[in-house]
């Protein structure tokens, strides 16, 4: 763990020291947008810090359904709503849909907060092996006389790997499942529009996908929001609990959402940048004989069978001014991961001392694949 002693963008300051940083989840390099920066310093001049009171009672701002409209706009839906956490999003619609299921088939590789938004009272949940639909098809079939509704992150956090959304949306279409991807970290970075896994795979308003996502990675602000038609958005409304009786989102946060879903509309060439430095990253660890994953996605994993080996390559990286960590995170994995992640900011120099410094620990550890 590293203490952070400024913001994170594309060098980061530890210990009185500059360090190229290839870590956490600023995707499109704006979490420190100077024009963000800005429009949130004048929110806070106009709002203060936090409106002190639920959406449903007396925390709704102007500037909250401004963020709502704009999140509509960007995801073109209906409608959207925004609350206090991404990692809520999951929990918001399996609570909202439970009426409408009984069994839930999840990767086995699900973020935790795919596992706590589960129902209570949900008993029948089934883990199908990582991205693997044959065996997903195989419990459906086997369980179908239940309502069905299957979960599965859009990207995984862990090692950037895309799931097969339009085999699964087939099974769900198939078994007349309910399907809800997690896409924190594919907001703003899959799809031509940004839009996410669905409209990577041309599933972009299907019937049946609901999208879980979060404005605390590419978006670089804060806080989940869900986007759908009209009546799911007002269903979800009424029965969140957690929206309801938890407090709004603050308004520093909410104008940096406000500033960031008008930001990425305006510029994709960010999107194409991520992915050009994604590909520069993946394929020079390729070279180097290294193991990693395939997708095209910034979450760039290089695997080890010891756990020796990836600190001792993140050691390695911090010693020559680089930040990679050596990742110790709550996703069930039978191997270590030291996570590299590009961004769109980051320019060909950083990205060729990246490799440069990685060749030099391949170069006296071997690729330590074994
Ligand atoms: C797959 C996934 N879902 C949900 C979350 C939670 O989102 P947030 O951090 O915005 O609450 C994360 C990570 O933070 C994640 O990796």
């Amino acid at each position: 763990m590293i203490t952070l002693k400024s913001g994170v963008g594309n060098f980061i300051s530890l210990r009185n020291k500059q360090y190229s940083y290839f870590a956490g989840n600023n995707y499109l390099g704006l979490s420190n947008h100077p024009e963000m920066v800005k429009d949130v310093t004048r929110s806070i001049e106009k709002y203060g810090i936090n409106f002190s009171a639920s959406r449903q009672t007396t925390g709704t701002s102007d500037i909250h359904l401004q963020l709502e409209e704009n999140l509509s706009d960007f995801k073109n839906c209906g409608d959207a709503i925004v609350f206090a956490s991404g990692y809520m999003g999951n929990s918001l619609l399996l609570h909202a849909l439970k009426d409408s299921y009984s069994s839930v088939f999840a990767d086995s590789m699900a973020h935790p907060s795919i596992l706590d938004g589960i129902p209570k009272d949900i008993s029948h949940v089934n883990f199908y092996d990582h991205r693997n639909t044959n065996h997903l098809e195989d419990l459906l079939k086997k369980h179908k006389k239940h309502h069905q509704l299957i979960i599965t992150d859009g990207i995984f956090a862990l090692t950037g790997e895309i799931a097969p959304l339009d085999q699964i949306y087939f099974l769900a279409e198939k078994y007349n499942a309910i399907l809800i991807v997690d896409d924190a970290h594919a907001t703003g970075v899959l799809g031509e529009n940004g839009r996410g896994t669905p409209e990577h795979f041309k599933l972009d308003g299907a019937r049946n996908i609901y999208q879980s996502e979060t404005m605390s990675k590419a978006l670089g602000a804060y806080g989940g929001f869900i986007s759908a038609d009209k009546e799911t958005i007002q269903m979800i409304r009424s029965k969140s609990t957690f929206y309801r009786a938890s407090t709004a989102l603050p308004p520093p946060i909410v104008a940096a959402g406000n500033f960031s879903t008008k930001y990425i509309k305006k510029h994709p060439e960010l999107r194409k940048r991520l992915k050009g430095n994604a590909i520069f990253i993946r394929t020079g660890v390729k070279g180097l004989g290294l193991k990693t994953t395939d997708d095209i996605t910034p979450i760039i994993p290089i695997f080890f069978t010891e756990q020796h080996n990836a600190k001792d390559l993140s050691r390695y990286f911090e010693e020559n001014g680089i930040i990679v960590p050596s990742i110790n995170y709550p996703v069930k994995m039978d191997q270590y991961i030291v996570r590299i992640t590009a961004s769109a900011s980051h320019t060909k120099d950083q990205i060729e001392k990246l490799l440069y410094i990685l060749k030099k620990w391949r170069d006296k550890h071997g690729t330590s694949k074994d």
